[in-house]
């Protein structure tokens, strides 16, 4: 190989790995672009998908007036657990879920920011006013767990927990024929 031909290689290398180190750059930039934005954009979120509400009004109509909280069975079998957080307690106070059946929570809160998790399982989540918290579980094994409220919310917040009573199926679907919104609240 001439002298010439090694000198002309030499700088169509160079200038296919300027061209890949451009093309690298852009790639990273576009990455760390979008986990700022992303980044950014839920940190005012719910872990969840997102659905609003106002939070103003939560106690005069719509889905989260305390005659429509606790837990239902739809007519098509969907479980659905209802409540609401507020500075410090939770609306119900025990809530009531069937052992293997899949249930949907939606939750919201009425002032600040709560959140809370179902003893050992994987229901967990932040409650957030103006948002609802859903996300949909299945609890194996029936008994109680506690509920407690896992983002501190103010000074009565490690006071701030429910209750979870898991029952057997044929237990719950007893109970929940009747179309009423079931909780364990001593009444
Ligand atoms: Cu509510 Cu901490």
């Amino acid at each position: 190989m001439s002298n010439g031909a090694a000198h002309a290689s030499e700088l169509v290398a160079a200038a296919a790995e300027r061209r890949w180190a451009w093309i690298v750059g852009a790639i990273i930039a576009v990455i760390v672009v979008m986990m700022v934005v992303t980044g950014l954009h839920w940190a005012s979120m719910p872990p969840s998908r997102v659905e609003t509400i106002d939070a103003k009004t939560l106690h005069l109509r719509g889905e989260f007036v305390e005659s429509n909280l606790g837990t239902t069975l739809a007519p098509d079998g969907k479980v659905t657990a209802r409540l609401v957080a507020q500075q410090y307690s939770f609306v119900p106070q025990c809530i009531v879920v069937p052992e293997g059946m899949p249930v949907t929570f939606r939750a919201t809160a009425t002032d600040v920011i709560h959140g809370f998790v179902v003893g050992t399982t994987n229901a967990n989540t932040m409650v957030i006013p103006g948002f609802v918290a859903t996300f949909t579980t299945t609890f194996p094994k029936s008994g109680e767990h506690l509920m407690p409220c896992h983002e501190y919310c103010g000074t009565g917040h490690e006071a701030m927990w429910a209750r979870v009573q898991v029952l057997p199926r044929d237990e719950f679907l007893a109970r929940a024929r009747s179309g009423e919104r079931l909780s364990c609240v001593a009444r």
